[in-house]
C-alpha cells in the first residue's frame, strides 16, 4: 500500500462544474456512510457552495497499481473536510473550525488513518488561530480520544394537536406576541431573511453556530438535499412573524404524507430571534387544521411544555448529542463565556493530542473570566498528555484536574455530573461546578 496525501481547495473547473477530484472525494465520503454520492448536478451544487464557504478537502489516496475494474484515476481512501464557522461560546461569538466528511475506506480501516488526519487537522486549525474545532458524530465513541466533548444536544419533541393545546394567554401578553401578526409566505423566497435571522441568533443563543448557505436552502425547501436532489420541496409551507419593529422569525413546515396512520407535520425549520416571535409562531402552529401531531427539534428542556395548560401535550421522543467541540485555545474559549459567580480556580488540563495540556488560572470578576496560562508551557504538540501543576500560578486557588474533552463540555454545559461522580478531580471540583454552571443548555439548530 502506497499512500499519498490529498489537499484540495479548488472544487470547480473552468466550466463551473465540480472537478473530477472533487467528485471522487465526495463519492468516497458518501460510500463511507452507505449513501448515494448524488447525481452530477447535485455534486456541482455542493462544489459551488463548499467552494464559497471556504472548505478544505484533505485525506489520502492509495497509489498502488490496481486492475482496471477497480476504477480509473486516483483512489481516495481517507477523507476529512474542514471549513470556517462562527459559534456563540456563551457570551462572545468566536471562530470554530468545522469538521465533516470523515471517512476511511473499509479496506484501509484500523491502520491509524483517522488518527493521522485528525491530528493534522487539529494542529492546522490551531496554527491558523481557531480557538475551537467542532463536528457532529455518527457514533459517540470515536472522538473523545481526540479531545472532543459534547457541547450541545438535540431533542425531538411531539405535540399532540388533537388535544388542541394553546400557548397560555399570559405568555402571549407578556412576550408581546399578541402585538404581532403571522403572514403566510413562500418559503423559497425567505433566504435573505434566513441569513439575517441566523446572524441575530448566533449573537444571542449560546451554542448556536453560523449556518452554511446549503443548510439554509435545504431548510427552506429550495433544494432537497436529503433526497440528493436539487428539486424544490414544493409541499413546504412557511409562516412569518411580524412584530412592531419588523420580522423576527419564521417557521417552515412539511406534511409527512397521507399514507400514515395519523396526520403528521414536521417543523423543518424554526428561526426566531425574539420570545414574541417564538410564542406567536407556536400559537399559530397549534391552530393548524387536519393535523394530529406536530414534530420538531429543539434544545433539551425547551420551554413549550411549561407554557401550555397540559404539559403532557408536548412529549420528548429523542435526545442525542449534536455538536462536539475541541478546545484549541483555552484562554479564548474560557474568556468568551460568562460566569454565574465570581471566584478563582486553577485548571490542570490533560490533552491526549498534546495541543493545550497545561495549568491555567481562571479568575472571574463580575461574571467576566480572565485566564492566565502557566509560563512553563512547552510549545503545542510537545506538551505531554498529563499537565503539571505550577505552584506559582494563583497559589491560593483550588485546583481541578480534567481532560480537554470534559473541559469542552464543561465550558458549554457545566460539569456538575462529572464533578459528582469523580470524572473531575481535586479540591477545586466544587468551585468548578459553581463557576461553569449554566441556566439553560446551549443549542445549535443544525448538524454538519
Ligand atoms: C470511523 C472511521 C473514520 C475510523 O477510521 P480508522 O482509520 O479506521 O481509525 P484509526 O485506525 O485511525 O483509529 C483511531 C482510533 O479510533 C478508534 N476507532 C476507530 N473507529 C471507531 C469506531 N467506529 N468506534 C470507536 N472507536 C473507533 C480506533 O480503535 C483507534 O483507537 P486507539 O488508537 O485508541 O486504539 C472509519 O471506521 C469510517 O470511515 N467509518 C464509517 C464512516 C464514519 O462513521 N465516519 C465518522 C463520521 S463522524
Amino acid at each position: 500500500m502506497t499512500l499519498k496525501p490529498i489537499h484540495i481547495t479548488e472544487f470547480l473547473g473552468k466550466d463551473g462544474k465540480a472537478t473530477e477530484d472533487y467528485r471522487r472525494m465526495m463519492a468516497r465520503i458518501a460510500h463511507g456512510f452507505h449513501q448515494d454520492p448524488g447525481a452530477a448536478d447535485v455534486q456541482d451544487y455542493r462544489a459551488r457552495r463548499d467552494q464559497a464557504a471556504g472548505f478544505v478537502l484533505r485525506g489520502f489516496e492509495d497509489t498502488t497499481d490496481l486492475p482496471e475494474w477497480a476504477g480509473s484515476g486516483p483512489k481516495p481512501v481517507a477523507t476529512i473536510l474542514g471549513f470556517p464557522l462562527r459559534i456563540n461560546a456563551g457570551k462572545d461569538v468566536i471562530d470554530l473550525w468545522g469538521i465533516s466528511g470523515v471517512g476511511v475506506a473499509p479496506t484501509h480501516r484500523r491502520q491509524g488513518l483517522l488518527r493521522s488526519m485528525m491530528h493534522s487537522e487539529l494542529e492546522t486549525a490551531q496554527r491558523n488561530g481557531f480557538p475551537l474545532a467542532g463536528l457532529t458524530a455518527t457514533e459517540g465513541g470515536i472522538y473523545g480520544r481526540f479531545g472532543f466533548g459534547i457541547s450541545s444536544r438535540q431533542c425531538t419533541y411531539e405535540v399532540n394537536l388533537r388535544a388542541k393545546p394553546r400557548i397560555l394567554t399570559e405568555v402571549l401578553e407578556a412576550t408581546g406576541a399578541d402585538g404581532g401578526s403571522i403572514v403566510e409566505a413562500e418559503p423559497r423566497g425567505l433566504l435573505e431573511l434566513a441569513r439575517d435571522l441566523n446572524r441575530r441568533r448566533v449573537e444571542i443563543i449560546p451554542g448556536q453556530i453560523s449556518r452554511l448557505t446549503s443548510t439554509m436552502e435545504d431548510g427552506l425547501g429550495i433544494v432537497s438535499l436529503d433526497k440528493e436532489s436539487l428539486d424544490p420541496r414544493r409541499a413546504c409551507e412557511a409562516f412569518v412573524y411580524r412584530g412592531p419593529r419588523g420580522v423576527d422569525g419564521y417557521a417552515v413546515i412539511e406534511h409527512e404524507g397521507w399514507d400514515k396512520e395519523s396526520s403528521r407535520v414536521k417543523v423543518v425549520d424554526f428561526q426566531v430571534a425574539t420570545t414574541a416571535a417564538w410564542a406567536g409562531l407556536w400559537d399559530h402552529l397549534f391552530q393548524l387544521d387536519l393535523i394530529d401531531y406536530l414534530t420538531f427539534e429543539g434544545a433539551p428542556g425547551q420551554p413549550l411544555g411549561n407554557l401550555v395548560r397540559n404539559p403532557r401535550d408536548v412529549r420528548l421522543t429523542k435526545d442525542v448529542d449534536l455538536i462536539w467541540t475541541r478546545i484549541l485555545d483555552v484562554k479564548t474559549v474560557l474568556e468568551s463565556r460568562s460566569y454565574p459567580t465570581d471566584g478563582e480556580l486553577v485548571l490542570l488540563i490533560d490533552d491526549p493530542v498534546e495541543l493545550v495540556t497545561g495549568a491555567y488560572a481562571l479568575r472571574v470578576t463580575d461574571g467576566v473570566g480572565t485566564v492566565t496560562a502557566s509560563e512553563y508551557l512547552p510549545e503545542s504538540g510537545r506538551r505531554g498528555t498529563q499537565s503539571e501543576d505550577d505552584a506559582e500560578l494563583a497559589p491560593g486557588a483550588p485546583r481541578v484536574r480534567l481532560s480537554v474533552d470534559r473541559l469542552a463540555s464543561a465550558a458549554f454545559r457545566g460539569c456538575h455530573v462529572e464533578a459528582r461522580f469523580g470524572v473531575l478531580r481535586g479540591e477545586g471540583v466544587l468551585q468548578a461546578t459553581r463557576l461553569f454552571s449554566v441556566d439553560d443548555e446551549p443549542y445549535c439548530d443544525f448538524d454538519f
